[in-house]
């Protein structure tokens, strides 16, 4: 049977992100992935819990598997307000802060080596309208153009490593301003950045598929490479209600999200010269995030391959064209 990555390999790379316990789909994430993001596992706050002491061996068992599989390998992620050490913010200077992640990054390069991509600063932007920036350690230790500053600090250390704005609810109008307002002007700044990860954490009922093309179109037209890098198409409404529970799964809303991909795969592929990769957020819809959030325990479906790692209706709409 073809495989994702072969199919879409005159396009572009086809990721997935996972985590150690999901190696026991090996087989399948070989076949079908020819790029591998580690999902929790390279985060600041999991390789490192107390200064000086970092743990490797969940990240070294992802990357030891990719290489061997000749997979590509994207970093993620450098700079979050999400799982990052608190030590690393205490009784510090703006000064100090910056030699704290550019020895992190010298660290990882050290030990890994320089990776091809990383997401460098992942998910700024503020989503309350009235905001622009989100309210981070970070922002308030580094001041307000700390994003520029951390990539022209990260890139002295990786030079040769593209390095990625990462982000979520990319494609509303209101977040995507924001989005392309900043890498604007890190732009006009010369500041390295090389490229825009679009998350894609979307659902069977949006965005608009008119919204996903127009956002591809603003972030291509500044120059940059994209990455759709955590895609994932949930079967509910809006991640933040609770939504009534819906008996799954729900062959309906399976022939819903099969047709939502497939669109999904078209407009990926009609914009393949600006997309480097298409990483999906996990392997089997058994061990998704999206099982745990936003509400824990309720089931979700939002992947290609289901619970026992067979191709979903949604398999076939991605490949057949
Ligand atoms: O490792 C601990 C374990 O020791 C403990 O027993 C268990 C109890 O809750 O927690 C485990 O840590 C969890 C970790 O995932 C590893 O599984 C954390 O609680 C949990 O919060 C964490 O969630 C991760 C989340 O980022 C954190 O914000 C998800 O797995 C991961 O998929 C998710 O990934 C993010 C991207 O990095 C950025 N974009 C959004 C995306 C989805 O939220």
């Amino acid at each position: 049977m073809e495989t994702l990555k072969d199919k879409y390999a005159p396009y572009f790379k086809i990721g997935t992100a996972f985590e150690n316990y999901d190696l026991v789909n090996a087989d399948l994430i070989k076949t079908q992935f020819n790029s591998m993001t580690c999902a929790n596992a390279m985060k600041f706050g999991c390789l490192t819990e107390k200064p000086g002491e970092y743990e490797f061996k969940y990240a070294d068992e992802l990357v030891k598997f990719a290489k061997d599989n000749n997979m590509a390998i994207h970093g993620h992620n450098y700079v979050w307000h999400n799982q990052t050490p608190d030590y690393i913010f205490e009784n510090t200077s703006a000064e100090e802060l910056i030699e704290t992640l550019k020895n992190h990054v010298r660290i990882l390069k050290d030990h890994f080596g320089e990776l091809d991509s990383f997401d460098a600063v992942n998910e700024a932007i503020e989503d309350k309208s009235e905001q622009y920036l989100r309210d981070t350690k970070w922002k308030r230790i580094l001041g307000d153009d700390y994003v520029s500053k951390v990539f022209r600090a990260i890139h002295e250390v990786v030079p040769n490593t593209q390095l990625f704005y990462n982000d979520y609810n990319e494609s509303f109008p209101e977040k995507r301003e924001k989005i392309v307002r900043l890498l604007k002007e890190m732009l006009a700044d010369g500041v390295p950045v090389y490229g825009m990860g679009l998350q894609s954490h979307i659902s069977i009922y949006g965005p608009d598929l008119d919204e996903i093309k127009r956002s591809i179109e603003a972030y291509a037209a500044l120059g940059l490479r994209l990455r759709i890098s955590e895609l994932d198409v949930s079967m509910y409404l809006n991640n933040n209600d609770k939504d009534p529970e819906v008996k799954m799964p729900n062959p309906e809303l399976m022939k819903k999200q099969a047709d939502y991909y497939g669109e999904l795969f078209k407009i990926y592929r009609s914009y393949a010269d600006h997309i480097d990769a298409v990483t999906f957020w996990g392997v089997t819809d058994k061990d998704s995030w999206l099982n745990y959030f936003p509400i824990p325990g309720r089931r979700n479906y939002p992947l290609l391959f289901d619970d026992n790692g067979q191709p979903k209706e949604a398999f076939y709409s991605v490949m057949n064209f």
